[in-house]
């Protein structure tokens, strides 16, 4: 690990196990970083208690989590991989960071503003979400950790120094606070302390992974997702159920929301002249979609097959398991702890004995 190398942080949220759009959007961008980069790679477990889970789900959240970056291919050898929470420098830090955002800032981020809405059941997306939640006569409450979200994700960047950070396209707004805080923590102090960390893609743009449900991207909670995990058997039968259409009825009309998701999905596995070939049929009616998606759920099952066989052996090794988080610990921690230094020193913050 030199420390020329830019540094690169990312996390993924404790709840439940990661699906492809997981795998797209970060896992897969790990792996290829991992030798060039300087390379940070944690589970998110403080970020997931935003939802309250169950204890004992949440614990088994970490650990499938972390057997599944393991199985994908990132190595504890060249990747410091730890749990959010074992850096409690991280928690003291977001307390600081807070003093510097704005309620408003943060009421206005896209995905507290659903979460907000979901947590208040609130179906229609003109009403005005902070008066729902200011003046709200429910007993449902929207509680300040969520609010507070892009703080803490905010930190874990920042107080890693980190350069570049591999996430997919639903995390580009936290990311742009992420900057904005770093440059008014700079400026206000006079300082240089953090760079401006930026968004990681191999190709030009963020990755959006649809799910398979005709709507929009894959997502635990919406409950269109294909995980990494799955069986064969499970596997091919949601591709086999993934909402399509009735069929084009005429010659090059547009293809539709649910078979343009199942062809973006394609793309991700698939040889691109055999996604053109179901394009092409598309545009002369011919096409067949129970052929289309046997095709898709083959390719998706060559990328996760050899990660799940790889998943039950590591989840069953909890001494391995141990092994990595407290080395990745050690190293978290370390950087963390300095940069925490440099963030008191800098607010004031200092001791009298
Ligand atoms: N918010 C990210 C997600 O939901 C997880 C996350 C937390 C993260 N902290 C981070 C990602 C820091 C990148 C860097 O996927």
């Amino acid at each position: 690990m030199s420390s020329e190398k830019e540094i690169v942080l990312s996390g993924i949220r404790a709840t439940g196990n990661l699906h492809l759009g997981n795998y797209y959007g970060a896992l897969s961008k790990f792996v290829k970083m991992q030798d060039d980069y300087d390379c940070l790679y944690f589970i998110a477990d403080l970020h997931a208690l935003t939802t309250n889970p169950q204890p004992e789900a949440l614990h088994e959240n970490v650990r499938n989590i972390l057997a599944e970056y393991l199985a994908a291919g990132v190595d504890p050898d060249k990747a410091t991989i730890f749990v959010q929470s074992d850096v409690p420098e991280v928690s003291e830090m977001y307390l600081l960071l807070n003093m510097h955002v704005g309620i408003g800032e943060l009421l206005r981020t896209a995905s507290f503003k659903d979460k907000a809405r979901k947590q208040l059941g609130i179906k229609d997306d003109s009403q005005d979400i902070e008066r729902q939640i200011i003046g709200n006569e429910t007993n449902k409450r929207v509680n300040a950790g969520l609010l507070t979200y892009p703080t803490l994700m905010a930190v874990d960047i920042l107080i890693q120094k980190a350069h570049k950070v591999p996430v997919g396209k639903d995390q580009e707004q936290h990311l742009e606070l992420t900057r904005r805080f770093a440059r008014r923590f700079n400026s206000f102090y006079g300082v240089d302390l953090f760079p401006e960390p930026e968004n990681f893609n191999f190709g030009d743009h963020a990755v959006k992974v649809p799910g398979l449900d005709g709507s929009g991207k894959m997502g635990k909670s919406e409950g269109n997702c294909i995980y990494l995990v799955d069986d064969e058997k499970v596997l091919r039968k949601k591709v086999m159920r993934a909402v399509t259409d009735e069929g084009p009825k005429e010659p090059n009309q547009p293809i539709s929301q649910p078979v343009e998701n199942l062809l973006t999905l394609m793309e991700l596995t698939t040889a691109p002249e055999i996604v053109q070939s179901y394009r092409d049929a598309y545009a002369d009616c011919s096409i067949r979609y129970g052929d289309l998606k046997k095709q898709l759920a083959e390719d998706i099952l060559k990328v996760t097959t050899p990660i799940r066989e790889r998943y039950h052996d590591i989840r069953n090794d909890d001494a391995y398991i141990a092994r990595v988080v407290r080395q990745g610990a050690e190293k978290a921690r370390e950087r963390a702890a300095a940069t925490l230094k440099e963030v008191r020193e800098v607010m004031g913050i200092r001791k009298f004995y």
